[in-house]
């Protein structure tokens, strides 16, 4: 039996920091509303002239030097974003060519905010089933550009940065669990209506803002508080391990409320809970394996802990891993 394990993590963030005092001065907000509902103080945002495809190349190199892996030894690159640099081509062929890799399989893969959880499921089917031993699983976003400043309810929340990791097969778990599920009957509550072929390019979508995400946060809310809750219990079941057994919870970084909801459902004490969103807003696909290389990089998660990522995201998608490092 060969598992898929995690030979090292990277990340990346801009150095530019958007803060709730900057949001003040060009919308009707404060940082009180914004800390109190949220949790988030600050985010990042990329410069002019920079793109998803540079975040993700840096936490790509830093994943790669912490697996101690040359990019020559990697047999694909699966990239979760819903900001990509273009619809097409890839994000992720960019980046195969930016590494210096061979002619290996690289894709997008889209699916909101759960865009890593579904990445990391893929690429450990991949490794179990013998197809790849050496995946880059990246998680990378420049959400700023399809924000619209002039809406308060979805600005304040989402900003820019990439995270990987470094999947490599192995003859010890790894992965020992994942789930994820979808629900599209409610896909106008979060989505960007421009750019498809529903809606392309046109000067009136322009003007009618259609090239910017909009989401019904209230509702999103409730649906991401019992997917988080039920997608985790699933997956710490499916490993046959008890919600003590797990030595971090690495959660999607959308809301402070929503993550201490799903805490206190998994009756989780909040140590062991991994959480900076304060510092980085929404990062979308690129906020759980940001959170995790921090939370390595930090001390917090441990060679042989064991670990429970989730995340929610539009479609709606959501899912759950359990894996040991
Ligand atoms: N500053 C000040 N007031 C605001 C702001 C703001 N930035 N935004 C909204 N308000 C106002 C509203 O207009 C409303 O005023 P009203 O009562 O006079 O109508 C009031 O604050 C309350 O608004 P709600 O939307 O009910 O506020 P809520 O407590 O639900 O918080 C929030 C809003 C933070 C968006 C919350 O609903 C949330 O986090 N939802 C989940 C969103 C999420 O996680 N999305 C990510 C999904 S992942 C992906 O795939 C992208």
């Amino acid at each position: 039996m060969k598992y898929a394990k995690i030979q090292g993590t990277g990340s990346c963030a801009p150095d530019n920091v958007l803060s709730n005092e900057d949001l003040e001065k060009i919308i009707d907000t404060s940082d009180e509303w914004i800390t109190t509902r949220t949790g988030i103080k600050q985010r990042r945002i990329v410069d002019k002239g920079k793109y998803t495809s540079d975040l993700a190349m840096e936490a790509c190199i830093r994943a790669l030097d912490d697996a101690n892996m040359p990019a020559s030894e990697l047999d694909g690159i699966i990239l979760g974003t819903i900001s990509p640099d273009f619809i097409f081509p890839s994000t992720a062929c960019i980046l195969q060519s930016q590494l210096g890799c061979g002619n290996i399989m690289a894709f997008d893969l889209l699916a909101g905010c759960s865009g890593f959880q579904y990445a990391l499921h893929v690429g450990n089917g991949m490794i179990c089933s013998g197809q790849s031993k050496n995946l880059l699983i990246v998680g990378a976003e420049v959400l700023s550009r399809i924000m619209d400043y002039e809406d308060r309810s979805t600005c304040i929340l989402f900003g820019d940065g990439a995270g990987a990791v470094v999947l490599t097969q192995s003859d010890e778990p790894g992965v020992m669990s994942s789930i994820l599920n979808s629900d599209g009957d409610n896909w106008e509550m979060l989505y960007m209506p421009g750019g498809g072929s529903r809606i392309p390019a046109t000067e009136e979508s322009v003007k009618n803002r259609d090239h910017y995400l909009k989401m019904n946060g209230r509702d999103v809310f409730k649906v991401a508080v019992k997917s988080l809750e039920t997608s985790s219990v699933a997956a710490v079941e499916k490993a046959n391990l008890k919600p003590d057994d797990i030595d971090l919870f690495v959660p999607h970084q959308a809301n402070l409320r929503i993550i201490d909801a799903v805490r206190k459902r998994l009756d989780m004490p909040e140590e062991k809970v991994y959480i900076n969103l304060d510092k980085y807003g929404n990062t979308s696909s690129a906020s759980v394996p940001i959170a995790l290389d921090e939370a390595v990089k930090a001390g917090r998660a441990k060679e042989g802990d064991i670990i429970l990522t989730a995340a929610f995201g539009a479609g709606f998608t959501w899912g759950a891993s359990i894996f040991k490092l």
